[in-house]
């Protein structure tokens, strides 16, 4: 079952470009239409006037990641929360916003309890995007995108995560052409992007020899942090999870602007900080972020595009990742983060598959 890997999470991490493929295929044979998620003539999703995402783990950071392409490109406004706070609260619920839930295995307690208390509030459109064919969550919904990642066996998820990301990116294009505010250009623009998605995914997977090397000095670390700013500020807090999930080291990522509000007092010489630093409006911003550790001595760890102007210096570690499209940049920047935590895991010997005390289907609260 394993082929030539030694672990689920190692061939599930590989399997990207397929998985990738697989689920885009759909999308270049129909172009951004609602039909993909079971809405035939856009009547539904036409009607909506917002978006509120409910999901938990990693879910819940893909989540995080389409609320910047909802707004940005569907300019629909859009919140993400966490299934196990959303069910408990008491929230003021607009039956023309759309709910979306993220779940991998359909089968998530929380999140299929945030669902159905959105819908005793009232709200009656809602959307699953999952992983597995008629699990409880997509069946208890009214539309339904299914990612074709194929089973996904480790714990730690990997190919569900940049899947769930190309589903969303879906829907936040084809609810801005509902909208009127996608035009052709754009629309192929996206598709191109989508289409050069898995190759650009297997370039990324191709940093792996460059990684391992990091694998090794972050092993006996007790700590790291993670720092991303805007739509990559998820791809950093998946990054920290992974890496807490399968290496038990303390990982939290910041967006980077608030390093200076408090995380900066956690950063030594015994500190390693991950950077996500794309070429892209904030650059200028995350490097002053980056002086900022580097003065209090903590050593540095970016993932940089390659056409950026920065390069390695003393503490500063650079891995350049491969040429893309930008929209998509976040999904490109998962891959890193995914195989830094596989190679710490491995140079710590800890259970990659079967972290402790963790379950792969949470359906318990
Ligand atoms: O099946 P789901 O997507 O609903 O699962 C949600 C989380 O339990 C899951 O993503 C968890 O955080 C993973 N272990 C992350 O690697």
């Amino acid at each position: 079952e394993l082929g030539p890997y030694n672990h689920f999470m190692q061939k599930e991490i590989h399997e990207q470009p397929k998985a990738l493929a697989d689920t885009i295929e759909q999308v270049l044979e129909e172009g951004f239409s609602p039909a993909l998620f079971g809405d035939a003539d856009g009547e539904l999703l036409r009607q909506v006037e917002g978006v509120q995402i409910l999901a938990c783990g990693t879910s819940f950071y893909a989540g995080s990641v389409a609320k910047y392409w909802i707004e940005s490109i569907a300019k629909l406004p859009c919140t993400v929360e966490i299934a196990s706070e959303y069910r408990y609260r008491e929230a003021v619920a607009n039956p023309k916003y759309l709910i979306v839930t993220i779940s991998q295995s359909g089968e998530t307690l929380d999140t299929m309890e945030a669902l159905k208390y959105a819908q005793s509030l009232g709200h009656d459109l809602s959307l699953s995007i999952c992983n597995v064919r008629e699990s409880a969550i997509p069946r208890a919904s009214r539309l339904v995108f299914y990612t074709r990642a194929g089973a996904e066996i480790g714990v730690a998820s990997t190919k569900a995560f940049t899947t769930q990301l190309v589903a969303l990116f879906t829907l936040a294009a084809t609810l801005a052409k509902l909208g009127g505010k996608l035009n052709s250009d754009s629309e192929a623009h996206h598709l191109d992007a989508l289409r050069q998605l898995p190759g650009s995914v297997q370039h990324a997977l191709n940093l792996e020899p460059q990684i391992k090397p990091w694998a090794d000095r972050f092993s006996p670390k007790h700590h790291a942090l993670y720092l991303g700013r805007g739509v990559h500020y998820p791809i950093a807090m998946e990054g920290a999870l992974k890496l807490k999930e399968i290496t038990y080291i303390h990982a939290e990522a910041y967006a980077a602007g608030e390093l200076k509000h408090g995380p900066l007092a956690l950063v030594d010489e015994a500190m390693p900080v991950v950077v996500i630093a794309p070429n892209d409006s904030l650059l200028e911003k995350v490097k002053s972020n980056m002086q900022e550790v580097r003065a209090r001595g903590g050593e540095l760890f970016v993932f940089a595009d390659l056409d950026s102007h920065f390069g390695e210096s003393d503490g500063v570690h650079v891995i350049r990742t491969p040429r893309h499209v930008g929209v998509l940049s976040p999904i490109l920047h998962a891959i890193p983060v995914q195989l830094l935590a596989y190679h710490t895991a491995l140079a710590k010997g800890t259970d990659v598959d079967k972290p402790r005390n963790l379950a792969k289907s949470v359906t318990v609260e």
